[in-house]
């Protein structure tokens, strides 16, 4: 089946607009990560911002102590955080663009165009026994140069799709290219992850898409737990995954 990665980031938001610069608070993702893994989900993604928006360090120093599946930090290519990850080890990083004025990732990173940074860190986490992800656009030049690079896995970004997913021209446009870059991955050896802007109405369209391993799903199952709980929102995603064992009729199909 394919895995749901459940990204907690905004859990911590929503403690930081009441308690932020104190040294606890709720909600405490901490809870919710447990909560999360009790539901059925395969891993815990968390992203330590350089601005410490919402998560902060000792929420992903208790993770990396509480998270039973596997941790994911994602995390920009700065050295203090590559410092913070190599002290850390989480299972996986998933190195992202960041940029302060963002609401959130909003695009992918440029790993044709930062090929040594990007080469060097990657070795030192891999040394360290830390797999790395690169959060890519669905790009012919960004996946050639994340297998260069060595990175393990990439993480297609498919917020592009959940934008466009109402328009079936451009929802067919963005799926046909997450297919060609999954495809062109598979062929480089790279295990290819999904994530952003996926919700309980658009995730199923993405079966479409071969060779997925992994979805990092944060912010409609955080927003579907203020109505349902944290419990029923993860075990309705899983729900709609687990029909992604029949992903094999959607290929090829005309969405
Ligand atoms: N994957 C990556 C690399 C991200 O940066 C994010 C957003 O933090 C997500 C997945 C999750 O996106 P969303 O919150 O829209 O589900």
């Amino acid at each position: 089946m394919l895995k749901l990665g459940v990204n907690i980031d905004h859990v911590a938001t929503l403690r930081e607009a009441r308690y932020r610069g104190l040294a606890k608070g709720e909600p405490d993702p901490i809870g919710a990560a447990i909560l999360c893994e009790a539901a059925g989900c395969h891993g815990i993604t968390a992203h330590l911002r350089e601005d410490r928006r919402h998560m902060q360090d000792r929420d992903i120093t208790k993770l990396r102590e509480v998270v039973k599946t596997r941790l994911n930090l994602e995390m920009a290519n700065s050295t203090e955080i590559v410092a913070f990850a190599l002290k850390l080890k989480p299972d996986i990083v998933c190195i992202v663009p960041e940029r302060r004025q963002e609401v959130t990732t909003e695009g992918g990173l440029d790993a044709a165009g930062n090929r040594a940074a990007l080469t060097e860190t990657t070795k030192k986490m891999k040394d360290a026994g830390i797999e790395v992800s690169l959060f890519i656009a669905p790009d012919s030049a960004q996946v050639e140069a994340s297998a260069q690079i060595g990175a393990q896995f990439i993480e297609l970004h498919t917020g592009s799709f959940a934008e466009h997913f109402d328009d079936s021209a451009a929802r067919k446009h963005e799926l046909d290219r997450l297919i060609a870059a999954s495809n062109q991955a598979h062929r480089l050896g790279l295990k290819v992850n999904a994530g952003h802007g996926l919700n309980y109405k658009n995730t199923e369209t993405l079966f479409a898409v071969p060779h997925l391993v992994e979805l990092n799903i944060g912010h409609s199952i955080i927003s579907r737990s203020v109505y349902v709980g944290l419990d029923r929102a993860v075990r309705e995603m899983l729900g709609i995954m687990e029909r992604s064992d029949y992903r094999d009729l959607f290929h090829g199909a005309n969405f």
